[in-house]
């Protein structure tokens, strides 16, 4: 019987294809990420591991998982945590969740930036503290987005969602990415710019592009200065494409105009001179944290392992060997 590691507690439900095939699941039945150690104990042996993306799948993963490994699969989009690489060299598969996530993390991302242009958090804490003495003409004012520019860095299915969503606030939409993209060109009068013209004209800059030697700190203290001091940043991709350092000083030196972040450069911990600017607002990786997409995250992962193990087709495959 073949057995699956699984490194953390994930919604059964979406477990249920692992059920059905028979297969012997080993779990980290815990919400808490397993030590280093734990991880490779947990894998030791197993056919199929369900990882997360806080899990480093490398060499020492691999070689503590034996040859008889056969795939992995993130409980993610992204795969900036497993070495493609070395999988390729073992011959190990690898799956991930893309598609069933894109519309939560584009609601999340237009969730931050409604938050922050239209000032909610510090609304809340007015309005919570007692201490509203009514309506005022120049109370908390923010901003509007209706003709504002969304500037999309990686337009791929969730950055193509959030500029669905901003072309509906009546905005108009440019795109830095890898390729042309005619469908949103056509859709959403989408303009293709290069990523610094794109960082000087947007009023909102939202990231989505995956995490790559090419992408890791593309928004830095230079890439911020070239931003309109009055620009939003909005980053529900990975939090290492952002200088978390310089974008505090940005923000402090009033450079920048404010930030939504869902991730951080140094998860889980953050950089403290982002807790208390009135212009942040700040959610914990919370992009596809939704009942229904965390559920069919598990069950896309748990289908990839099934057809691994039995010889078939998987479109999630990200690494055929
Ligand atoms: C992903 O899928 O890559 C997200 O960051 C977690 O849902």
């Amino acid at each position: 019987m073949p057995r699956v590691a699984i490194t953390r507690r994930l919604p059964q439900e979406g477990l249920e294809p692992l059920r059905a095939a028979g297969h012997r699941c080993e779990v980290h039945d815990a919400d808490e990420a397993p030590s280093r150690a734990e991880l490779l104990a947990l894998v030791a042996g197993a056919d199929a591991a369900i990882t997360l993306l806080s899990d480093r799948v490398d060499d020492a993963f691999l070689d503590a998982a034996g040859p008889q490994l056969q795939v992995v699969a993130n409980y993610a989009v992204g795969l900036d945590n497993v070495d493609l690489d070395a999988c390729a060299r073992r011959g190990v598969a690898v799956a991930h969740t893309p598609g069933v996530l894109t519309e939560a993390t584009a609601d999340l991302a237009f969730a931050l930036l409604l938050a922050v242009a239209r000032r909610v958090l510090e609304g809340h804490r007015l309005a919570a503290s007692g201490r509203w003495t009514g309506w005022q003409p120049l109370q908390l004012l923010g901003t509007s987005l209706q003709g504002r520019t969304f500037g999309v860095i990686g337009l791929g299915r969730i950055g193509e969602a959030a500029a669905r969503r901003a072309r509906a606030f009546g905005m108009e939409i440019v795109y830095a990415s890898r390729s042309d993209a005619p469908r949103a060109e056509a859709a959403l009068g989408a303009r293709r710019l290069e990523v610094d013209a794109l960082l000087a004209s947007a009023d909102v800059v939202s990231l989505h592009c995956p995490l790559t030697d090419d992408t890791r700190q593309l928004i830095d203290g230079a890439a911020l200065a070239r931003m309109k001091p009055s620009a939003i940043l909005i980053n529900t991709a990975r939090g290492e494409i952002v200088d978390e350092a310089a974008l505090v000083e940005a923000l402090r030196d009033g450079r920048l105009g404010g930030a939504g972040l869902d991730v951080y450069q140094h998860e889980p911990s953050i950089h403290p001179g982002l807790r208390d600017l009135p212009g942040v607002v700040l959610t914990p990786h919370l992009g596809s944290a939704t009942v229904e997409v965390r559920t069919e995250m598990a069950r896309v992962a748990a289908e990839a392992v099934v057809a691994v193990l039995e010889g078939r087709e998987v479109p999630q495959l990200a690494l055929r060997p």
